[in-house]
């Protein structure tokens, strides 16, 4: 007697699952993250005005938008523009095509931009996200032409490694962005506090809190070595390896929310500068 022991476990296809939990709320959300984060920063980076804000005080001190930080140049007589005292090469140069606003923003964007699109976890969720391949565990993918064999990130998709050497630069962001924190506790060289001081405070926090659990860091401080009990480097190794791994297993957590903490400071200080919002703070007791 024969006994067949093969049956379908289930219909194959995109988005096809025995599944019963709403597993597609979890792409739905990268996709809209995503989109609205990208759709924002275009957005605010092709504005080029209304980025800084000191309450008219001149001297130490003010809130600087984080989409345009560090400027590297700046344009005079633009609105909301930071003083020329802020730009790290001087005025804005003359070879700008005229057709570009001559924005901060748009030369310093690519390298976060970069190491955000390559990072380990955001990787995972568009691919997902987006391409649908698949969209879920256990849920059908987006139909493929059959290659010989799983290629995975090889060919063109190689280029994600660049996310290792796009990490140095991104930390130098961290650094900058914890001086313009320092700077929004001062207006006019006076110390104080504002609801954009906090802002300001919290986006390198947060950012260097998804930094840290980067796995390319966890390589860097706390990998690399084959035996962590043979002397003093493999035991300070496991100690680094120990903290980056607290902060790597909350890296998604952190990754979305420093994502919207800058947007949010951003606009923010974008609004404060046009006047929509003010911005409660002790300077003015
Ligand atoms: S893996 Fe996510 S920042 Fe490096």
């Amino acid at each position: 007697m024969s006994t067949n022991t093969s049956f379908a476990i289930h219909d194959k296809g995109f988005t096809k699952t025995l599944r019963k939990d709403n597993w597609w709320l979890y792409p739905a959300l990268v996709v809209f993250g995503l989109t609205s984060f990208l759709v924002y920063g275009l957005w605010s980076a092709w504005q080029a005005d209304f980025y800084w804000y000191s309450a008219g005080q001149e001297g130490f001190g003010g809130y600087l938008a984080p989409f345009y930080s560090p400027p590297l140049f700046i344009k005079e007589g633009v609105a909301g523009a930071a003083p020329m005292s802020h730009s790290i090469f001087g005025p804005w140069p003359t070879w700008w095509p005229s057709w570009i606003p001559p924005s901060p923003s748009l030369l310093i964007l690519a390298v976060p931009g970069i190491f955000r699109f390559t990072c380990y976890y955001y990787r995972k969720a568009y691919y997902r996200a987006f391409s649908g391949t698949p969209p879920a565990c256990a849920v059908g993918a987006l139909p493929r032409k059959r290659k010989k064999g799983y290629k995975g990130e090889t060919g063109l998709m190689v280029v994600q490694n660049i996310h290792r050497i796009t990490m140095y630069f991104a930390s130098i962001y961290i650094i900058i962005f914890f001086y313009d924190a320092y700077l929004a506790f001062f207006r006019g060289g006076e110390f104080g506090v504002g609801l954009g001081s906090i802002l300001l405070l919290g986006n390198p926090i947060l950012l260097a809190s998804y930094m840290f659990g980067c796995h390319s860091i966890r390589h860097l401080i706390g990998g690399s070595r084959d035996c962590y009990s043979c002397g003093l480097g493999g035991d300070i190794a496991h100690k680094n390896g120990m903290i980056v791994g607290w902060f790597n297993r909350r890296h998604e957590l952190f990754a979305w929310i420093s994502l919207v903490w800058i947007m949010v400071a951003d606009l923010y200080i974008r609004m404060v500068s046009m006047g929509y919002i003010n911005d409660p703070n002790t300077w003015n007791f």
